[in-house]
């Protein structure tokens, strides 16, 4: 549980490189995640290309993390295999991947950044034409991964006004 209070979005890192077991390490924890039916429709695509970080920071300005970063993994779709084609359970799917490895990183002692791509159509044609994604793979966010440069206070966002009991409106005395 600490490991999820810990996690904090990171976006300056050292220069010490994050090895592949690592990479493979986080990535494994991505495919632990929960999918609807199982679909497990995800792709990872590694990127240690300083160019794709140059391409994808030219159309989003929030993506400097990448400026430091290690290494980066595109989270994406393979449409393909979506057992209910058209209803978009892999953006949840996907998601999930991506929550499982930031949690992993920072179990790890690891940095992260969740960078959105879609539903950005910038960043989406930006990722497709970078990574050279053939169609029916489709981009859903970007992780870039390094050591961080320093610690951060742990994150406590409990709200009891966000929570009701039966019906909304209805306080959750709790
Ligand atoms: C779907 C999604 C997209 C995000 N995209 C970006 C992004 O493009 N650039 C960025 O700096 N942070 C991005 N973030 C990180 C959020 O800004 C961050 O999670 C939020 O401010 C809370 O801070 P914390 O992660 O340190 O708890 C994204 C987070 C999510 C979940």
């Amino acid at each position: 549980m600490d490991t999820i209070f810990k996690r904090r979005s990171v976006r300056k890192y050292t220069d010490a490189v994050v090895s592949d077991e690592q990479i493979k390490q986080i990535i494994k924890a991505g495919m632990a995640a929960p999918s609807a039916k199982n679909s497990q429709e995800w792709i990872f695509i590694v990127i240690r290309d300083k160019e794709i970080y140059n391409a994808f920071m030219s159309v989003h300005p929030n993506a400097f993390s990448l400026n430091t970063a290690s290494a980066a993994i595109l989270v994406c779709a393979d449409l393909s295999k979506e057992k209910e084609p058209g209803q978009g359970w892999w953006i949840q799917d996907c998601s999930a991947a991506i929550e499982n490895m930031l949690l992993e990183a920072t179990s790890m002692g690891l940095g992260t950044l969740w960078m959105g791509v879609h539903p950005k159509e910038d960043r989406i044609a930006c990722m497709k034409a970078a990574c050279k994604l053939p169609e029916g793979i489709e981009p859903l966010g970007l992780v870039s991964i390094g050591e961080q440069t320093k610690e951060y206070a742990p994150i406590d966002r409990y709200m009891e006004e966000h929570i009701y009991l039966d019906a909304y409106g209805t306080k959750w005395d709790k």
